[in-house]
C-alpha cells in the first residue's frame, strides 16, 4: 500500500518545536499587525517599537510613495489579472525598468512580480543539467531553490570564505558545463556583507559569471545607495543583479539588471516570468515613487540617517554585552554598516524565549531559527530604518537591557 502523503503532515522534523511554542505562547510566526507599519507599529494590541522589518529608508509611508501607488491604482485599476508577457506589462513597467536601468548603470532590467520569482526566473532559465552554480552558504534561500529547479549542479562554499570559492571554481572547471556564481551582496540574517573585491577578482581569474542578489543592498549601501557593488567600486565587474522591491523600494516586486541580450533572452524564454501574474499597479508605482526619493538628494539623506541608526543600535546592545558581530570592512578597513544587527543566541528555545521577553516589553523583532540559519545558531535579527528616532531606539535599548538583567529568571530552556 503506497504512502498517505497527509501522514508527513502529521510529524515533521519541526513540529514538536512549534506545539511546544504554541502551548507556551512563545511562537514568533504569524502575528497580527494592526496598523500601518513605520518605526512604530500596533501588533496584538499594543504599539510595539519596530525592529523587525526591511522597510530600511522608512519609504513604506512616505506621501510621495503613497500617492504614487494611489495614482497608479487609480489609472490602472486593483490588478492587471494575467501574465505580463500577454497582457500584463504597463506603462510604469517601462517605467521602472528604465529608471532602475539608468540608476544602476546597467543595459536593461526586467521586472518580476516578486524578488523570489527573480531569483527563480533568472538562476532556473539561465542554467542548465551540466552546469555549476556556486553558492555562497549563507544565500538566500530562492537561490537555492532556483538552482534546484534548473537541475545544474550547486556547489555550496562557505561563508564569505574566497578561498572556498575559488577552490570550487576549480573543480567545477574541470567540467564542460558553464559556471555561474551566486551571492548576496548583503545577507539578509548574517547583515554582513560579500567580499566583493575577491569575489569579482576570482569570477574574473576562473571565467565564471557573476549574479549578486542585491535585495538588502539598495537603499542601503555605497555612495548612491546602489548596493554592495556601489560600496565596492565594482558594478561594472558584476554580470547581473538582482533586487527587490520589498525592502528599501517599500512595495513588492523585483528585478534582473544585466546586458539587453541576458534581459531578452529571459523576457522570452522565463517561465517563472511568463507564468505567473504581473505585480498589481499600486506596488509598481509605490516601487517607482520609492526609487525616485532614493535617487533625490534627499535619498542620501535618508542613507545617511540610516547608518546613523544602525551604528547607535549597534553600539547600544554591544555595550549591554549581547553577542553582536562586527561589521564587515572594504579593504581600505571602511566599515560596511548595514542597518541588519543580529544578536547571536544559539538555542531555538532561547531564542523564542528572549524574543517573547522583548514583545512584551513593546519591541518586536525577528527571529531566525533553522532553517533559516543553521541548527544551533539561533538570533534575534534586528533591523533598522532611517523613520527610527532616537527616542524609540532608546526606548528598544532599555527594553533589551530589562529583558538583559532578568536573563537568569527567565526560563531558557525548552520545557520538557
Ligand atoms: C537576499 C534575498 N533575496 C531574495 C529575496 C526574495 O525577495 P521577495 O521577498 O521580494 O520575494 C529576499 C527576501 O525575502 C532576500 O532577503
Amino acid at each position: 500500500v503506497s504512502e498517505d502523503v497527509f501522514d508527513r503532515t502529521r510529524r515533521h522534523d519541526r513540529l514538536e518545536f512549534v506545539s511546544l511554542a504554541r502551548q507556551h505562547d512563545v511562537l514568533p510566526y504569524f502575528r497580527r499587525l494592526e496598523s500601518i507599519v513605520g518605526p512604530t507599529a500596533e501588533i496584538e494590541g499594543s504599539e510595539r517599537v519596530m525592529l523587525g522589518g526591511n522597510n530600511y529608508l522608512g519609504l513604506t509611508t512616505d506621501r510621495r510613495v503613497l500617492g504614487a501607488a494611489r495614482d497608479a491604482l487609480d489609472r490602472y485599476g486593483t490588478g492587471v489579472t494575467g501574465s505580463r508577457t500577454l497582457h500584463g506589462t504597463l506603462r510604469i513597467h517601462d517605467e521602472l525598468e528604465q529608471e532602475l536601468a539608468e540608476w544602476l548603470g546597467a543595459e536593461e532590467v526586467l521586472v518580476f512580480s516578486t524578488g523570489y520569482g527573480a531569483n527563480l526566473g533568472c538562476i532556473a532559465t539561465l542554467m542548465r543539467p551540466g552546469d555549476n552554480v556556486i553558492c555562497d552558504a549563507a544565500d538566500h534561500a530562492s537561490i537555492f531553490d532556483a538552482v534546484a529547479m534548473s537541475q545544474a549542479r550547486m556547489r555550496p562554499f562557505r561563508h564569505n570564505d574566497i578561498k572556498r570559492l575559488d577552490l570550487a571554481l576549480e573543480m567545477a572547471q574541470r567540467e564542460e558545463g558553464g559556471m555561474l556564481v551566486v551571492v548576496d551582496g548583503v545577507f539578509s540574517m548574517e547583515g554582513d556583507v560579500a567580499d566583493l573585491a575577491g569575489i569579482t577578482q576570482v569570477c574574473r581569474d576562473r571565467g565564471a559569471r557573476l549574479l549578486v542578489d542585491e535585495a538588502h543592498g539598495i537603499g542601503v549601501l555605497g555612495p548612491r545607495g546602489a548596493g554592495a557593488g556601489d560600496a565596492y567600486g565594482v558594478e561594472g565587474q558584476i554580470d547581473l543583479r538582482m533586487g527587490t522591491f520589498s525592502k528599501s523600494l517599500a512595495s513588492c516586486g523585483g528585478f534582473i539588471a544585466g546586458p539587453a541580450a541576458v534581459i531578452d533572452f529571459l523576457r522570452l524564454q522565463s517561465r517563472p516570468f511568463m507564468f505567473t501574474a504581473s505585480g498589481v499597479p499600486a506596488s509598481l508605482g509605490a516601487a517607482l515613487g520609492a526609487l525616485r526619493v532614493i535617487r533625490s538628494a534627499e535619498g542620501l539623506q535618508l542613507l545617511g540617517r540610516l547608518r546613523d541608526n544602525a551604528m547607535y543600535l549597534r553600539a547600544g546592545l554591544s555595550d549591554q554585552g549581547w553577542n553582536v558581530s562586527e561589521p564587515s570592512a572594504l579593504p581600505d578597513g571602511t566599515a560596511l554598516i548595514t542597518p541588519i544587527i543580529p544578536v547571536l543566541v544559539g538555542k531555538d528555545w532561547e531564542a523564542v524565549r528572549l524574543w517573547k521577553a522583548l514583545f512584551d516589553l513593546g519591541v518586536y523583532v525577528n527571529v531566525a531559527l533553522y532553517p533559516a540559519v543553521p541548527r544551533g545558531q539561533a538570533l534575534l535579527r534586528t533591523s533598522v530604518t532611517a523613520a527610527h528616532t532616537r527616542e524609540h531606539l532608546g526606548r528598544a535599548l532599555a527594553e533589551f537591557a530589562a529583558v538583559r538583567s532578568t536573563v537568569e529568571t527567565l526560563s531558557l530552556k525548552a520545557p520538557t
